[in-house]
């Protein structure tokens, strides 16, 4: 019988997907599919569930979340608290990335609002609903790493932020950097995607330090180069090798817990911000 729930993020396609389906293997957890688009969410976990074998099925099922919507996380969290009542796994896996040479403050916008913003506001809304021990891991990306902001003061701001306030007002001065067209003169990369997971690995290493108390662990984690949508399904890793390490880092026995939190994951080793 399942005795915890976890909640996957941007869960209707790629790696996410395959984030629900190997969490469903497991008897004892039953697993919120969770999508923007109702339609697309619904359709997803209909075709996993016929793929499954009927046992595992049934400990799936759907819930809209739009991670860049306000009313969206509150209404997941009103649900999540009614019928789940508390949210053992959390697993910030959705993520966005323009295509191309795309660039602009409108996009640098929605590509911070989504990566960075939406996954802090998430953490921030059901983060009471995590009990204590709990686990929650942002799925991040090797683009975010620390040495992608080659200039050294902005990197030290970068390094020694501790609360979402610096993070908003470091990711602030890219956008009017962009905006300036000042950005690379700053010392920042032309990279909207590189510096919305950069805040986002950023505030995974904050957040731990804030849960430490709970004995929550936060992990970032890179799934590495995936054959997904966002890759334009040029990556050379199956998506299901791409939810490995974000699903074994979320069921680590409890005994590992300090030795997962506030450090960044990939292929199950830890690396370097
Ligand atoms: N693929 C790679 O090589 C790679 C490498 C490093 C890191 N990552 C990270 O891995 C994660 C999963 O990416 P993926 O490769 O599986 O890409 P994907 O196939 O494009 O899936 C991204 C998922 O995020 C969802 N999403 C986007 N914006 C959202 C929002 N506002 N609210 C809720 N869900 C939203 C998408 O929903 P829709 O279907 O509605 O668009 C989709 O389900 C991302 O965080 C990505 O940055 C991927």
């Amino acid at each position: 019988m399942a005795t915890k729930n976890a909640v996957v993020t941007g869960a209707n396609q790629g790696i996410g997907l395959e984030i629900v389906r190997l969490i469903a293997q497991r008897p004892d957890v039953r697993t919120v599919l969770t999508a923007r688009s109702e339609e697309r969410g619904r359709a997803a976990l209909a075709k996993l569930q016929a793929e499954l074998p009927p046992a595992a099925a049934e400990r799936v099922c759907f819930a809209q979340l739009d991670i860049t919507s306000r009313d969206s996380i509150e209404g997941f969290r009103q649900w999540a608290e009614r019928e789940l009542r508390q949210v053992d796994v959390l697993i910030n896996n959705a993520g966005f990335a323009y295509k191309g040479d795309t660039w602009g403050v409108e996009e640098a916008q929605t590509t911070i609002n989504t990566n960075y913003a939406g996954t802090a506001s998430v953490c921030e809304a059901l983060n009471d609903l995590v009990p204590d021990g709990g686990r929650i891991v942002n799925v991040c990306s090797s683009a975010g790493k620390l040495s992608i902001i080659k200039d050294a003061a902005l990197r030290d701001r970068w390094e020694h932020a501790t609360s979402r306030a610096q993070l908003d007002e470091l990711t602030h001065e890219f956008i009017e950097g962009v905006r300036s067209d000042t950005y690379a003169q700053k010392g920042w990369p032309r990279s909207m995607y590189g510096v919305s997971k950069l805040a986002e690995c950023q505030y995974s290493r904050i957040l731990a330090d804030e849960l430490r108390p709970r004995r929550i662990a936060v992990a970032a984690v890179c799934p590495g180069w995936c054959n997904t949508a966002m890759a334009s399904f040029r990556g050379p890793r199956p998506a299901s090798e791409g939810a490995d390490t974000p699903v074994w880092l979320a069921f680590q026995p409890d005994s590992e817990w300090e030795w997962i939190t506030g450090r960044f994951w990939k292929d199950r080793k830890e690396e370097p911000w």
